[in-house]
C-alpha cells in the first residue's frame, strides 16, 4: 500500500499518511527507549512483535465494545489506523505496586494495590511527563469531563478485560499505560482507544515466577528483551500465526529504518 508523507516520527514509532483522507499508517520501529530516551537501543524484531501483540490486543478490545482506532495490520511493521486527534494525557491503570508507583509511595514491587488505580499522566517529553490530576486535565483543556469519563471508564474495562486474557495466558498484568484520540466523523467526535498495547506499554509477570516479561527487561538491564516478547506472542498465539519473513526478522538485522520499503506479508 502507498505510504504518504510522514507527518510524526516518536521514540517507537513512525506516522505516515494513509491511502485515505482520516486514516494513516502506523509503523513500529526497533527503537526501544527509557527514561525519557536517555537511554536508547534498537533491539531486533521488537518493531515486529509490537505490531502483532498490539494488533492482536486492539481486535480483542474491539469484539468486547472498545472502540479503537485500529484498521487492520499491513505488513510486518505497518498498520492502517483512523486519524485521531491525541489527547496529551497518558493513562495508567495499576493492580500492582511496581515501577515509578513503588517509588513514589516506597513499596516493594509486587505489592498487590487494594484496587486498580488509575492515574493520568501529562504527555510532554520537555517536562518529563509529570503526574497530573483531573483537576488539571479539565482547567487546561486537554480534556473535557465526559471525554475524561469516557477514557476512566474505558481505561479500567481494558484493564478487566486485559487482565483476564493475559491470566489466561499465564501472565500478570501489573500495570499499563493507554492513549485516547478524538475521532471526527460527520454525525460526532468520540473518544476511542489510541497508540499501542504491546510489552512497550504494561508490565507483564509470569504468573509462577515474576519474571518480567516487558520493557522493564530493557530499563532495568536484564536482557532477553526480545526472547520475552517473543514468549509473550507465543503465549496468546500470534508467533504460531508468523509467517516466514516475520520469523527470520526477529533474528537478523535487517540495517531497517523508519525509510525502508517493509516486505510485504500480511
Ligand atoms: P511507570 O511505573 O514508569 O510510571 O509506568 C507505568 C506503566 O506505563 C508501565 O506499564 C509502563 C508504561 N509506560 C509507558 O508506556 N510509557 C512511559 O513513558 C512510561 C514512563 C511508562
Amino acid at each position: 500500500m502507498a505510504r504518504g508523507r510522514r507527518i510524526y516520527e516518536g521514540k517507537a514509532k513512525v506516522l505516515y499518511e494513509g491511502p485515505e483522507p482520516g486514516t494513516l499508517i502506523q509503523y513500529f520501529k526497533d527503537d526501544a527507549t527509557a527514561f525519557n530516551a536517555q537511554k536508547h537501543a534498537v533491539i531486533t524484531g521488537k518493531g515486529v512483535l509490537n505490531n502483532r501483540i498490539s494488533e492482536f490486543i486492539m481486535m480483542r478490545l474491539q469484539e468486547v465494545g472498545i472502540p479503537t482506532h485500529f484498521i487492520r495490520r499491513l505488513n510486518m511493521r505497518e498498520q492502517l489506523i483512523r486519524e485521531v486527534e491525541i489527547v496529551p494525557v497518558e493513562v495508567v491503570v495499576r493492580n500492582v505496586a511496581a515501577g515509578s508507583f513503588a517509588k513514589r509511595f516506597n513499596q516493594p514491587e509486587g505489592t498487590p494495590l487494594p484496587r486498580s488505580i488509575v492515574e493520568y499522566y501529562y504527555k510532554s517529553d520537555e517536562l518529563g511527563d509529570p503526574l497530573i490530576t483531573e483537576e488539571h486535565i479539565t482547567a487546561f483543556n486537554w480534556a473535557s469531563p465526559p471525554e475524561l469519563d469516557d477514557m476512566f471508564n474505558l481505561a479500567l474495562r481494558i484493564n478487566d478485560y486485559l487482565s483476564g486474557l493475559f491470566m489466561g495466558a499465564g501472565m500478570k498484568l501489573v500495570d499499563f499505560k493507554v492513549e485516547f484520540g478524538r475521532l471526527y466523523t460527520p454525525e460526532d467526535v468520540r473518544i476511542v482507544l489510541a497508540d499501542e498495547i504491546s510489552p512497550d506499554s504494561c508490565r507483564l509477570w509470569d504468573i509462577k515466577t515474576n519474571d518480567s516479561m516487558d520493557k522493564d527487561r530493557f530499563r532495568k538491564d536484564l536482557g532477553g528483551l526480545r526472547e520475552a516478547y517473543q514468549e509473550v506472542a507465543r503465549r496468546l498465539g500470534i508467533l504460531q500465526e508468523m509467517g516466514p519473513a516475520e520469523v527470520t526478522s526477529l533474528t537478523e538485522a535487517s540495517g531497517d529504518s523508519a525509510n525502508d520499503d517493509d516486505s510485504k506479508t500480511a
